[in-house]
């Protein structure tokens, strides 16, 4: 028996029809949380630093959370303290000085959500204060923040400290991780992943001295590729298994005149060990995703192995949860010492080789009928869906969206001290290669990984108050 039938087989719980896979999903959480009442020993006390609009989001999930309790909210702007009170509604205390926040006895975690440039000096005085802290991607900004970072977390090891990077918490994620690592997909050799926006960021009164612009200023913000690419740079490192090795690329700013510095287009190819390739693309002037048969706009990564591809998007949380489609690959390429195993096809041809091939929805446990446990009606309402995603008509989605579950499992690891899927070694490493990547675009040359060793040493204060010692020419 080949041996991807015999993966397919042995992994996949059920095959529906020829239209659907289970993955056996041993090590993902079944069905949406149900909000139990957890007793206040239970919780963890968090205080969440800015509430703009991620922490406003963050805030709005966080209801639905129950073993973290808000009971300290900080921001400059008094009004964005207001209406994110309102949105928790557990009467949390109000600063406006982060470090009253973090004098707060009664504030065990704490949540970051303030601009990049912030990150680095909250992160390093709630450390000190000896909070766990959950930090909003990209983790750092400067190369001297890396190292920084680095140091003090292993002499603060006992706290938690995890990075916002939430498609390390989706059960979709972590199915085709499974997938890959089974060898389904045969060997991995491309990633593409694309964040395309239309208009993009827009520039909001005021230019450089409206803190609503940062985004759009390289001494405050990394731009495209800190804000979107982060978290595609992060899935390329994880299905992968390693850090690139390089990055080259080119990134222009050549829509938005309107007195931003950030590039308003980035292209950027990394190669990662064994020649292995991420290709990555964000832009500003169209929001069509060539994926899902374009059933979903701006965002997603296209997995390619020897036996098939995986096309994955998180979704936006709101009208969209996470989701991914299956191909297999009509004549599956083993290369073994550099000995092909396939159908040989004539050398040169420029006719198309293979076949057209439907994507196949892959199930979670959570999509799945339990004949057992579900009430009649959430039965007959996933028979219903399912003849749908047999049909092509709509895709199996995660239930649940993945923000809440990587904060339900920071209070968790915060409680029990274990070590969060998105941890600080994997947060330093996603912010390397982002800040080289913006090396790479602005000095048009290849930028090793290896030459984040090398910088910002020397510097005289990484954790400046004002987070905008730079030593390097640009990060
Ligand atoms: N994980 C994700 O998918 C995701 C999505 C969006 C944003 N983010 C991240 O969240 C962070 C915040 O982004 P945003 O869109 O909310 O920005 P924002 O400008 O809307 O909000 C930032 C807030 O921080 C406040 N702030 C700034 N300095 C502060 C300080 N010293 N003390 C207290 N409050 C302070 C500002 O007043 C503002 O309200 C960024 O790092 C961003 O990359 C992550």
């Amino acid at each position: 028996m080949a041996q991807s039938e015999d993966l397919s087989r042995r992994d996949l719980a059920r095959i529906a029809g020829a239209a659907g896979a289970a993955i056996a999903g041993a090590k993902l959480a079944t069905g949406p949380a149900i909000l139990k009442v957890r007793a206040a020993t239970e919780q963890v006390k968090y205080g969440m630093i800015g509430t703009g609009s991620r922490g406003a989001y963050l805030l709005k999930h966080l209801t639905s959370v129950d073993n973290g309790h808000c009971t300290a909210l900080c921001d400059l702007n008094q009004t964005a303290l207001d209406e994110a009170a309102v949105t928790i509604g557990t009467n949390p205390k109000k600063y406006l000085d982060y470090r009253e926040l973090l004098a707060d006895k009664d504030v065990d975690a704490v949540l970051i959500a303030v601009p990049l440039y912030r990150h680095f000096p909250i992160t390093k005085d709630a450390l000190q204060a000896g909070k766990q802290v959950f930090c909003e991607k990209s983790l750092v900004f400067k190369p001297e923040e890396v190292h920084a970072l680095r140091t003090l977390a292993s002499e603060h090891s006992k706290q938690t400290l995890q990075v916002g990077l939430q498609r390390r918490y989706s059960h979709y994620y972590q199915a085709v991780k499974d997938m890959i690592d089974k060898g389904m997909l045969g060997n991995v050799t491309h990633i593409h992943a694309q964040w395309h926006r239309n208009p993009g960021w827009t520039m909001k009164e005021g230019g450089k001295s409206n803190p609503k612009n940062w985004r759009l200023f390289r001494e405050y913000s990394g731009g495209l590729t800190a804000e979107l690419g982060s978290h595609q740079i992060d899935v390329a490192e994880w299905f992968f298994g390693s850090r690139p090795d390089f990055v080259m690329g080119l990134g222009g700013l050549d829509t938005w005149k309107d007195g931003r510095d950030i590039n308003d287009n980035i292209q950027l190819i990394y190669q990662f060990p064994g020649g292995r390739k991420l290709t990555y693309s964000a832009i500003t002037t169209n929001a069509h995703l060539p994926l899902f048969g374009s059933a979903r706009p701006e965002f997603g990564e296209v997995i390619m192995g020897t036996a098939g591809a995986v096309e994955i998007t998180v979704g936006d949380g709101q009208k969209t949860m996470p989701t991914a489609l299956w191909y297999k690959e009509a004549t599956p390429t083993t290369v073994t010492a550099g000995h092909e195993k396939a159908e040989p096809t004539k050398a040169g041809a420029t006719f198309a080789l293979a076949g057209p091939t439907k994507g196949i929805p892959i199930y979670l446990p959570e999509n799945e009928v339990n004949w057992e446990k579900d009430s009649f009606l959430d039965r007959e309402s996933k028979l219903g869906r399912r003849w749908l995603y047999s049909k092509g008509v709509i895709v199996p989605e995660e239930t649940r969206n993945p923000v809440e579950t990587e904060l339900e499992s920071f209070f968790n690891d915060a409680k029990t001290g274990a070590r969060p899927k998105a941890d600080v070694e994997i947060g330093l490493a996603d912010s390397t290669t982002v800040i080289l990547s913006n090396l790479a675009m602005d000095e048009n040359r290849r930028v090793y990984f290896s030459e984040i060793d090398k910088m910002g040493l020397g510097s005289s204060s990484p954790a400046s108050p004002s987070g905008a010692a730079a030593v390097t020419k640009r990060a």
